[in-house]
């Protein structure tokens, strides 16, 4: 399976998580245009509004790594069967993405289920007005 590599990075991520409030680990990986794996994971922090999400974090990574193009992405939790991006997640991938890029949602041994942008976040908001 092609999407096994990014797979696996996302649960690599997941490892590095830090999540001491919610004990909920989450790993993310993003396959920018360049073909690299950009990784995250979710970083809570005790004054609980300021932390992030594990796609916010892969997301970071691939900016700053000079990419602005996400070809496909991989989500995984320890504790849930699948853990499809929380909605604030859904517009950072949408700024990155096609609406046809594709989302894998994993569990501890695989690819469980394959979603498109467009299904997680329709109707986006989309306007060229601004600026
Ligand atoms: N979380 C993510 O990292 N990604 C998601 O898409 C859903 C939620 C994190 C945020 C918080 O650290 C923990 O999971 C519990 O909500």
């Amino acid at each position: 399976m092609m999407e096994n590599d990014l797979f696996l990075a996302a649960r690599e991520a997941m490892a590095k998580a830090h999540a001491p409030y919610s004990k909920f680990p989450v790993g993310a990986a993003i396959r920018a245009e360049d073909g690299k794996i950009y990784t995250g994971a979710n970083i809570e922090n005790l004054s609980f509004p300021e932390g992030w999400c594990a796609e916010t974090t892969a997301i970071s990574h691939m900016v700053m790594a000079g990419q602005r193009k996400i070809m496909e992405v991989a989500v995984i939790a320890e504790k849930l069967a699948l853990c499809p991006p929380c909605g604030g997640c859904r517009q950072r991938l949408a700024e990155f993405s096609g609406a046809s890029t594709r989302i894998y949602l994993c569990d501890e041994t695989g690819v469980k289920k394959t979603l498109a942008l467009s299904d997680l976040l329709p109707h986006s908001f989309e306007t060229e007005i601004l600026g």
